[in-house]
């Protein structure tokens, strides 16, 4: 007890976790793009997240949820009740005219993709903050992720893409983005401008650990802002665009300026193939795990669905339910 008191006093833990709602709208409408909408399945995965990290974490964590508005009572009536949290607005008129409508995913599209943009505009008064996607699990003990080091100069810490799991632990991730040239378009003088070598490794943008007071320094929000508006005026992504249109901007943004995140700490591409399974010794040792690409858990196709439902919270309403397609 004595040992939590601590814990709650000394660590200050805090975790934006995002809802891309609306990626699971089947049929997103291109002209919605812009409009606040709450994505009703979005918001179950939020949730999922939050109920599984709540059991871990108890009170040295600070939750912020954007968009869940229509789902306090959920928190508050679930055993997510335990959880502190405050639900943060993103308001998506920040994005008018920086989001080029002809993506091949247009769910990628929707303003809460972007809401890590917005980091410093959305939490006040915390100077480390963790983003997560609404498409991961965590499974360790997220003060560990907390205490990943940034190095002096940088604002945020991300996976590296080059550190991919070993064909042993999983086979057939063919056809994965791992370096600038799956994001950007070489073709264009302005990315060839950049100088930076397209083999260059990518990162994952999908868990984040920020030091709000470098991102405001370096003003990180407006160098995102200005590259979305160039790519809305000269198409600078590149076409297959594996890991959507959130992050190629940060790959520019943050080229050779990031600190690095524990392998461990972001196991990805558990959405990327239907048929490409970790092996199950591998996902026991993993912290953290992410269904980034199209094949999402609460989808079908999809891999590992077992592992995303154990931690189901049924909402008090009874609107949603795991759906047992595989
Ligand atoms: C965040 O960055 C500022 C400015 O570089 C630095 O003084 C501060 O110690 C950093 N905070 C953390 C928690 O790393």
């Amino acid at each position: 007890m004595a040992f939590l008191t601590l814990l709650f006093n000394q660590v200050l833990l805090f975790l934006l976790i995002l809802t891309l709602c609306g990626i699971l709208y089947k049929k997103v409408r291109k002209e919605a793009v812009l409009k606040h909408e709450a994505g009703k399945q979005a918001c179950v995965h939020l949730c999922l997240g939050a109920g599984e990290m709540a059991q871990r974490l108890s009170r040295g964590v600070f939750f912020f949820f954007s968009f869940c508005h229509l789902y306090r009572k959920w928190i508050e009536h679930s055993k997510l009740k335990e959880i502190n949290f405050k639900i943060v607005e993103f308001n998506p008129i920040v994005l008018k005219g920086k989001i080029r409508p002809d993506s091949s995913r247009p769910e990628l599209l929707q303003p809460l993709n972007f809401v890590r943009f917005y980091l410093p505009l959305l939490i006040h008064q915390h100077e480390k903050v963790i983003y997560l996607d609404d498409d991961v699990i965590v499974q360790g003990d997220i003060q560990e992720l907390y205490g990943t080091t940034l190095a002096l100069g940088h604002a945020a810490a991300f996976s590296d893409d080059c550190d991919l799991p070993s064909a042993q632990d999983v086979d057939r991730l063919v056809g994965l983005q791992t370096t600038y040239m799956g994001y950007l378009d070489y073709r264009k003088k302005t990315i060839k401008d950049l100088g930076i070598s397209p083999s260059t490794c990518s990162f994952n943008p999908g868990v984040i650990v920020a030091n709000m007071t470098e991102w405001k320094h370096q003003r990180i929000t407006k160098q995102l802002e200005k590259w979305m508006q160039k790519n809305v005026e000269e198409n600078l992504y590149s076409s297959s665009l594996g890991g959507g249109v959130a992050t190629s901007p940060m790959l520019i943004v943050f080229h050779g300026k990031y600190s690095t995140i524990n392998p461990l700490w972001h196991i990805r591409h558990l959405g990327w193939n239907p048929d490409a399974r970790y092996s199950e010794h591998f996902l026991q040792e993993a912290k953290l795990l992410h269904w980034n690409g199209r094949h999402k858990p609460w989808d079908f196709p999809s891999v590992h669905n077992d592992l995303w439902e154990s931690w189901f919270v049924p909402d008090p309403a009874g609107i949603f339910k795991l759906n047992h397609n595989s």
